[in-house]
């Protein structure tokens, strides 16, 4: 395990194979997935059981449509995700995708509220800032300026869209009263609903909804006749030490969208789990429509096999034990380097917030430039935030991780902070 310095900065390294928590270059340099990709390879690269599952089903049955077919591996999966979760959703309809899910929720979300005649209901209030996904229903109601930058006329047929940001400048989520008073802003028999990231991943760098905020959520949705819908995308099936991140808080979301962990990569799959009160009495999936792939059999055999290797490895729980570590060891990292403060974020996704001028950042900002300088020092992190104030670098390691992998994280993670802060003559402690 040689990281090799001459790996250029800039330019992308070409991939030959990747195990565990490696990738290896063509030119035989190594890299540590400091990120998970983006916080998608969950249990590593790799893993046999994974690629036997795939090779099996393969030779079995790639592709048959839903509408056709149901599949065993679809149908096993469909109960493993429904054992995980708690045996709380009335139903799950598959996707691609991340986008596809969240667009998915929203679909499901338009039609509970014209079926149950409200269809005025169309605003959904989603956090400021926030990342729901590419496609134009899922950009449509993001919170993300540079992503939805030029889209205008592609977002503008979406659902409405008003964002909440906290009116605590110096906090990154809204609470609950920032909420309600958007709530009553656009008036509550507007709004069809409230679309929450527990750990906001790409656009606020490891900012945690507090479990009071999600309660407070569950009541003021309930109060209204709203619907909470939580994206765990990249939160979803293990990642912050819960098989779903907001749960904990005693309270569910009516819709949850997933994807990335849930096939951690292995292959294209997305999930919306859909909750009781939604569309009562009528199938979601048979309403969402969807996509010719979703849920493929393929697809659902590998996210199968992903699932049932988080629980044999009690992959869960050591998110959990190395979210904590991983905490303490950027901490104390941090603490060298007076542009970068403290980590924040929950289990195996953390946010290492880098400051610079809102001037500099206009310019270019820090954390693509510390990005670069990781990978030459063979480590793939990922920039987050949307904005010089949000701006960070995620950390977000395969589950797999072991205690060494980290320290040797760690170690590259400060090459690289002390590689740009020579570059730009930036100071360390
Ligand atoms: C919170 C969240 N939702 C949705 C998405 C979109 O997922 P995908 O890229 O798989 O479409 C992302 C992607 O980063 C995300 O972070």
């Amino acid at each position: 395990m040689t990281a090799v310095a001459g790996a250029r900065i800039g330019e992308l390294p070409v991939v030959d194979r990747a195990e565990g928590c490696w990738i290896y270059d063509v030119d035989g340099n190594d890299y540590l997935d400091g990120s998970s990709g983006t916080l998608c390879v969950n249990i590593g690269h790799g893993v046999r059981e994974v690629l036997d599952a795939m090779a099996e089903q393969g030779a079995q049955v790639c592709f048959t449509h839903r509408s056709q077919f149901e599949s065993q591996p679809r149908r096993a999966l469909t109960e493993e995700i429904h054992a995980v979760t708690g045996n709380r959703f009335r139903e799950i309809v598959y996707t691609n995708s991340g986008s596809e899910a969240t667009e998915t929720a929203l679909r499901l979300v338009l039609h509970h509220h014209n079926e149950l005649g409200t269809p005025d209901r169309v605003v959904v209030l989603s956090q400021y800032p926030s990342y729901h996904g590419m496609t134009a229903g899922a950009l449509g109601i993001s919170g993300h300026p540079a992503r939805r930058r030029n889209l205008g006329g592609l977002l503008a047929g979406a659902a409405d869209l008003a964002l909440v940001a906290p009116a605590d400048p110096d906090a990154l989520v809204p609470d609950a009263s920032d909420w309600s008073a958007a709530l009553e802003r656009v008036g509550a028999d507007r709004v069809a609903a409230i679309m929450v990231e527990p750990v906001g991943c790409a656009a606020s760098g490891g900012a945690v909804v507090p479990d009071q905020t999600w309660r407070d959520l569950r009541e003021l949705c309930d109060r209204t006749g709203t619907l909470l819908v939580a994206d765990e995308v990249m939160t979803g099936f293990g990642r912050t030490g819960a098989w779903l991140a907001h749960t904990g808080s005693g309270v569910l979301a009516d819709l949850v969208a997933t994807g990335k962990g849930l096939s951690a990569g292995y292959s294209p799959l997305g999930a919306c789990l859909v909750g009781d009160a939604v569309l009562r009495g009528r199938s979601a999936a048979t309403a969402a429509i969807g996509h010719t792939m979703n849920g493929n059999p393929l697809s659902a055999a590998a996210a199968l096999a992903v699932l049932r290797y988080l629980t044999r490895h009690g992959l869960v729980d050591r998110a959990r034990a190395a979210g904590e570590l991983l905490r303490l060891r950027l901490d104390e990292l941090a603490g060298c380097y007076d542009w970068v403060g403290p980590p924040r974020g929950r289990g195996l996704v953390h946010g290492l917030p880098l400051h610079q001028s809102a001037a500099s950042y206009a310019v270019e900002p820090l954390a693509h430039r510390v990005c670069a300088a990781a990978r030459a020092c063979g480590l793939v992190v990922y920039p987050a935030g949307v904005d010089h104030r949000t701006q960070s670098l995620l950390v977000a390691p395969p589950l797999t991780i072991s205690d060494d992998e980290l320290d040797e994280l760690v170690r590259r993670l400060d090459s690289a902070l002390r590689r740009t802060a020579e570059a730009q003559g930036a100071s360390s402690r």
